[in-house]
């Protein structure tokens, strides 16, 4: 009896401790992590998922280290671009918008409606080797490799039709994707960062409530930290659950003065009297809403101007000849192709104008309630009295407002994702922010074509970037 007491106790403490170290995935989320690894999808058998999506393992969260990644070249087909149109996103936490009922559209114009249909234009696309000629043949090719695992070939029998098996490898990638998710605590809050635990050891308020806008919220945990900095109460954070380091970071993991005066500016929003404009004025939380730091809706920073003009001149985005509604719907594929291109010095019709791309136009009026009309409606948020029953009346407003908008990305674990922006021109966080000057300015004074409302908001200078680059690095965490 008495060794037993002495065994349990020792007993429960290594399964706690295995259970906080080793993630139990289900055979669901393993298998689709093997089907994410396998490059025998691919045309040429060398390119799967993880190819430009790299796991934690090497530092990265599920993004790569390239600006723009190649692409498998194809001889037959010199002239196709040779390197990916963007860079490469992460893969962390993509799904946490479903819970707040925001719209869940990937890829950063809000391309694809579900993760399924991604996987399954992804294995068949040109990031895998295949030429859009080719469609039906990688279509095959999907599906005969998708019967090699015998957990997909003896799913349903008799035998498994191509169709079955090429749904079966969607959803189960897409399982896998789910479960990349930053570490929550059993409320299903984030935990895993420097900054939330200076939330939670200050007894901070981690997300707003229910139907309060982000802006407010950040107001409001401003106000209350500087209360508790009045009386003397703030704490800061200066160890992790690892120690005063971080393991996946090269960083101490600490919540200090540097992060809180970055967290300021940060969740600043424009005066209501012109007597506080000498501030610093982050205004970020208008689109990086805490605590996933995104509200996973499309907007202009200008990063796509910034780039065409680096390209073809200042100013020269601005004169750009973007068609309207009407004309667009008449436009073929090959014309349109040119506004989701790579600015060339060679080519001034070349642009990269974002969800511009994707916004469906309605000949016959949008199908109400469907996905399809998804990012119409995210755009049409913004716009004052824009209704979704008055679409005609605002197909052309929407559709400009969507020149230049990409989706807003997570904040969290930027050092596993560097470098930045669709352009992936920014190498270091730094640079990231230091766009913000800038564009702020330009928004102010209407050089920014289809500035987003929020950008003019955003008031901050190069002193306010090193206080900045300190809260994000505060966000970054040691996730499995
Ligand atoms: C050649 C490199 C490459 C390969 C291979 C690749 N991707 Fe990607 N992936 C990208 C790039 C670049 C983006 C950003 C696209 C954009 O935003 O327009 C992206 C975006 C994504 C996104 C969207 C994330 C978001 O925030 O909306 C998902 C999901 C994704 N990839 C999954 C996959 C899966 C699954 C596979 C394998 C079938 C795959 N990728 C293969 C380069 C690649
Ligand atoms: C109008 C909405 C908006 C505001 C305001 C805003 N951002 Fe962004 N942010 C975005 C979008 C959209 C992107 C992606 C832009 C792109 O790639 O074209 C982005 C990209 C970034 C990136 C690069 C992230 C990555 O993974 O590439 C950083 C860092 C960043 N923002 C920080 C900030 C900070 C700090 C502020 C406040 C000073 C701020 N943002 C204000 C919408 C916004």
């Amino acid at each position: 009896m008495r060794s037993l007491s002495v065994i349990l106790p020792v007993l429960t403490f290594l399964i706690v401790l295995m259970g906080s170290s080793v993630r139990a995935d289900s055979p669901e989320v393993e298998l689709g992590e093997r089907l994410f690894k396998d490059p025998r999808f691919s045309y040429a058998g060398n390119f799967s998922c993880v190819s430009c999506h790299f796991s934690p393992d090497d530092r990265r969260g599920y993004a790569d280290f390239e600006a723009r990644t190649p692409i498998p070249r194809r001889l037959e087909d010199s002239h196709l671009p040779q390197l990916t149109l963007r860079n490469t996103t992460a893969l962390i936490e993509l799904f946490w918008g479903e819970k707040a009922g925001v719209p869940n559209l990937l890829h950063s114009d809000g391309e694809f409606q579900t993760p399924e249909a991604l996987v399954i234009a992804g294995m068949t696309g040109r990031n895998m080797g295949w030429l859009a000629s080719e469609k039906n043949q990688a279509l095959t090719k999907l599906a005969q490799v998708a019967r090699l695992y015998p957990e997909i070939a003896s799913s349903s029998e008799p035998t498994v039709t191509d169709d079955e098996a090429i749904q079966k490898v969607a959803s189960l990638i897409t399982a896998y994707m789910r479960s990349l998710e930053f570490s929550k605590d059993e409320q299903g809050d984030f935990n895993g960062s420097p900054y939330d635990q200076f939330l939670k050891l200050n007894h901070l308020p981690e997300k707003p409530n229910p139907g309060e806008p982000s802006k407010l919220y950040g107001e409001r945990l401003r106000l209350q930290i500087e209360g508790l900095e009045r009386d003397g109460k703030l704490q800061w954070i200066s160890q992790g659950p690892q120690g005063e380091r971080m393991a996946r970071h090269d960083q101490a993991f600490r919540f200090g003065a540097a992060e809180l005066e970055g967290l300021k500016i940060f969740y600043s929003t424009p005066p209501a009297a012109p007597a506080r404009a000498h501030h610093s004025i982050g205004n970020c939380a208008g689109c990086h809403a805490p605590p996933a730091f995104t509200d996973f809706r499309f907007h202009n920073t200008g990063a796509s101007q910034e780039e065409y003009d680096f390209t073809h001149g200042q100013g020269s985005f601005l004169s750009l000849v973007i068609p309207e509604a009407a004309q667009r719907a008449r436009l073929t594929r090959e014309e349109l192709a040119p506004f989701a291109q790579i600015p060339d010095p060679s080519d001034p019709k070349k642009a990269d104008l974002g969800a511009w791309n994707q916004v469906p136009l309605f000949p016959n009026g949008p199908d109400l309630g469907h996905l399809f009309g998804q990012l119409f409606e995210t755009l049409c948020n913004f716009i004052p009295t824009c209704t979704l029953s008055q679409w005609r009346v605002y197909e052309n407003e929407v559709l400009r407002a969507s020149v230049g908008a990409f989706k807003t990305p997570t904040l969290r674990n930027l050092g596993h994702s560097n470098p930045y922006l669709h352009t992936g021109n920014r190498a270091r966080i730094e640079q990231a922010i230091q766009m913000y000057i800038p564009m702020g300015l330009m928004a102010r004074q209407r050089r920014l074509r289809n500035a987003d409302p929020e950008m003019a908001g955003v008031i901050i200078n190069a002193r306010d970037i090193g206080p900045l680059s300190a809260f994000m690095r505060s966000l970054n965490e040691d996730y499995e």
